[in-house]
């Protein structure tokens, strides 16, 4: 049986929305009752922090996957388990999400890839053994082309771009449309899901200028069938991510639809045991 397959939130520029979305997808995907392993691959490690997940002293972070063999730190040891949520007098449960951590230490593991010769490959080879435990990995990858951003495309089955619905954000599109082209052919097995428009700005029934060119733009580089539902700029994402849960908890589900289509988009990849959890039409 093939492993599941490893999703990685691509984006070459801050505050496109890698971490949101990789986050949304795999709270999305956490809640229909697939297991989630989120791999933060960032050093700001916004991931480890929207997640709640604390660093223990003593514990292995992706630092250590990355930089010693399985002899030395066992993969499987670095694997945290996310926090449940108290929201008022709910619990939200996150039984289905694991994550391996980082903090700002990842940053030295670029010295150690750069030198290896192998940074495309090496997080994908470490994953490679506990993969099958989950439904889905979830990658977040830093935003400078960086060693750990290459690292993190190689372990990509499924890439998706979120990009800024602005002059910034067609850029980072761009760039990363180059970095994707530049190592395609080390990479056969990757492929792109989607383009995700982030903080899409609408007044009534219609985009403001600045987020129509831009997403004109972004459907003019990429395929059309490339371009998913836009993210729309919403105080509600921003206190859902503070509060640790997902729009949906939050009585908001129409603003995950982007994430819904998302998860259609991947659910081909899916087993079948997993696949059947994902409703037949995005909500
Ligand atoms: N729908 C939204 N509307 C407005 N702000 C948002 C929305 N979703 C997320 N944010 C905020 O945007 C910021 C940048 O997003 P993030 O996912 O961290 O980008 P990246 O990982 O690409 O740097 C975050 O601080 C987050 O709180
Ligand atoms: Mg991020």
């Amino acid at each position: 049986m093939s492993n599941p397959p490893t999703v990685v939130s691509l984006g070459l520029a801050g505050g496109q929305g890698k971490s949101t979305v990789a986050l949304m997808l795999g709270r999305y995907l956490g809640r229909l009752g697939i297991p989630v392993l989120f791999v933060d691959c960032d050093p700001q490690s916004s991931l480890t922090s929207f997640l709640g997940v604390q660093v223990q002293p003593h514990t292995p972070t992706l630092l250590e996957v990355l930089t010693q063999p399985e002899e030395k730190t066992k993969i499987i040891d670095a694997i945290a388990s996310v926090p449940d949520v108290k929201l008022g007098d709910r619990t939200i449960s996150n039984t289905n999400l694991f994550l391996i951590p980082s903090d700002d230490g990842l940053e030295s593991a670029n010295y150690k890839l750069a030198s290896s010769g192998l940074s495309l490959f090496i997080l994908r080879n470490r994953l490679q053994p506990i993969v099958s435990n989950f439904g889905v990995a979830i990658v977040d990858p830093p935003p400078e082309r960086s060693h750990l951003a290459q690292t993190s495309l190689g372990a990509g089955d499924k890439w998706v771009i979120p990009a800024e619905s602005n002059v910034k954000g067609v850029q980072s599109l761009l760039r990363t449309m180059e970095l994707i082209k530049e190592f395609k052919a080390a990479l056969p097995y990757g492929e792109l899901l989607g383009v995700v428009p982030f903080r899409a700005r609408w007044t009534g029934l219609h985009p403001t200028n600045a987020t129509k060119t831009s997403i004109d733009t972004m459907r003019e580089l990429v395929a059309d069938e490339l371009m998913l539902p836009h993210i729309l700029e919403s105080d509600v994402f921003k206190n859902a991510i503070n509060q640790r849960v997902a729009p949906t908890d939050l009585g908001q589900p129409n603003l995950e639809y982007a994430i819904h289509v998302l998860a259609q988009r991947l659910k081909p990849a899916l087993s079948a045991e997993y696949a059947k959890l994902i409703p037949a039409e995005p909500v």
